[in-house]
This record gives C-alpha cells, structure tokens and sequence, in this order.
C-alpha cells in the first residue's frame, strides 16, 4: 500500500510484543477493504507510556491496542472509559477522536462471539466453569456476568484469587459467583453442574504442549469446552475435550473476535473475520 499524509494510523503497545499477530490481522483487514490505515506494533517501556500516549493523542492516530503490561496502567491517561471496561478493571482498545481518548475492553466480547458462533447457543442462563483467576479470566467473567449467564464458579490454583474474583463479580454485576478449590472432588461437583467450561490459565501453552490444567475424566460430552490458549491451536485440553465427546472453542477464534470487536469500534464497518483469522492461521 501507498502511505500518504491522509493514512491513518492503529497500533499495539506492549511491552515486549514479541511475535504478535495483531498487526497481520488488522493489516490484511484494512487492505481486503481498501482502508487507507495502517496498524503497527510500538514497544513502550511502562516508564515511557504516559509520553507516548500523550503524543499518540496529538498524531493522525484513530486508535491502538494496549496489551501486556500497560491494560490497568492506560485507564489513568484516558478521558473517557466504556462501562464493560470500567467493570472489568482493564482496556484493550482506545479510539483516538479529536484528541481525546475513551477505552474498552473486547476481550470478555471476543471470547461471548467465538462462544456463540461455535455453539450457536447463547451464553444466557448457562453455568460456567471457569478456570484462572487473572487478568484474561477476569475479562471474560465480567461480560459472562453481564450477559447474564446464570452462574460462573471461578476455580484457580491459588484460592484466595478465586475468592476475590468471585467478590468482585457478584459486587460489581450483582451475578452468582462462587469460589471453587483446585481440588479434584471440589472441581469434579462444579463442573457437573455446569453447560460451560473455560481455560484460561496458560497452562497448555507453547512449549508446554502435552499439560493440561484439568483432569480428562472431569469432562463429561455435554460440557463445551474453551480454551484462551491459542498456540497450540488445539491444545491438549481441547483435544482431551474432543475424545471426550465435547463441543469445543479454539483460542485462536477469541484472538480474532478481540480484534474484529476493536476493528469494529474503531472503523463502525464490520470486520471480515474470516480473513483475518485465516491471515493468522498460516
Ligand atoms: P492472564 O492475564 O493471561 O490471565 P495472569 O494474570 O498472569 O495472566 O494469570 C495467569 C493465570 O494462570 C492465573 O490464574 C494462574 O494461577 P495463580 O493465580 O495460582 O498463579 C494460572 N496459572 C498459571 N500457571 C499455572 C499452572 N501451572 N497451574 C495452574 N494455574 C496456573
């Protein structure tokens, strides 16, 4: 494509971004389109991201990402926050708009779409079991609560995260939410009661291929099983999910339906999300 003094800028600040699909998911995005935008990746250093932000306000900037470890520390530089966000607790995507900077959170939303589009159900009323307690679990905890799902046991390593998690939620959205040990009988009871069951702890990740974080004879066939984990795209839970008989969500789909979510927000088009998925499939 051809940069001129009307192309528009999106970017990721990270720190450090390492291999990072966004700007290959947004890039193809804006090109299948014929959008005069560009997305690029920008490391900033957590001492430098006042500056940056500040300057990025002032440029031909219409938006960015915020990824790791900047998603709690941006919500101080922004005139404006989205009620999902402000609930989650963390920001993912900004809008740029005439100098001023309101932030959302597509995380939660990214995860509901792949959940709905794998399914075909809605997450309304359903028990959810969800495994993790940081900042990815919170995110899509907090929309699942909002989008009125019925309960959400949250169940992490450490318990006291899981505890206080849970508080928050049922604070926060006024939702049923309760504490689960990492126990097997504990975990074994709420599971067997739920429709859902997420991971969203990185265990299964890239090198660690053959872990996972649940024992495969507490998935029963009727559970759907979703893994945030996207590198393996079929991790050892979702392949234990699939002998087990279970309906399962891929990582990679809620990577991409985060990206489409802020592609959305950003540009008001819909996003082609099956090319971008496809663009980061390879
Ligand atoms: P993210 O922002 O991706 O959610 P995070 O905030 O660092 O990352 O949270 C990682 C989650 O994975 C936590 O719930 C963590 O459990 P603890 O709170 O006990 O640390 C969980 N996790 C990481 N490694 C794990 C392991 N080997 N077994 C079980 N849980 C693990």
């Amino acid at each position: 494509m051809i940069i001129s003094t009307k192309t528009k800028l999106l970017g990721l600040l990270g720190y450090p971004l390492g291999h990072s699909l966004s700007p290959i998911m947004h890039n193809t995005a804006f090109e299948s389109l014929d959008l005069d935008k560009i997305y690029i990746p920008i490391e900033v250093l957590p001492e430098n991201l006042e500056t940056v932000v500040r300057g990025m306000a002032k440029m031909n900037f219409e938006g960015f990402n915020v990824t790791i470890p900047h998603k709690i520390e941006i919500m101080k530089y922004l005139d404006e926050i989205d009620e999902y966000a402000k609930c989650i607790g963390a920001v993912n995507t900004v809008v740029v708009h005439e100098g001023t900077l309101k932030g959302y959170n597509t995380d939660g939303m990214g995860f509901l779409k792949s959940f709905e589009e794998s399914t075909g159900t809605k997450i309304h009323g359903k028990n959810v079991f969800i495994l993790g307690s940081g900042g990815a679990s919170r995110a899509i905890s907090m929309t699942l609560a909002l989008k009125k799902a019925n309960k959400i046991y949250i169940c992490n390593r450490t318990y006291e995260r899981a505890v206080s998690l849970a508080e928050d939620i049922n604070k926060q959205t006024g939702a049923e939410s309760v504490a689960v040990k990492h126990e097997y009988d504990h975990m074994k009871k709420a599971i067997a009661d739920c429709h859902v069951l997420i991971n969203t702890t990185s265990v299964g990740m890239s090198p660690h291929i053959d872990s996972s974080p649940l024992d495969r004879e507490l998935l029963t066939p009727s559970l759907t099983v979703c893994d945030a984990v996207y590198n393996p795209r079929k991790t050892r839970l979702l392949k234990d999910a699939e002998e087990m008989g279970c309906t399962t969500v891929e990582g990679l789909k809620m990577l991409v339906n985060q990206g489409a979510e802020a592609f959305e927000i950003w540009t008001g088009i819909k996003a082609p999300a099956e090319l971008m998925l496809k663009a980061i499939s390879k």
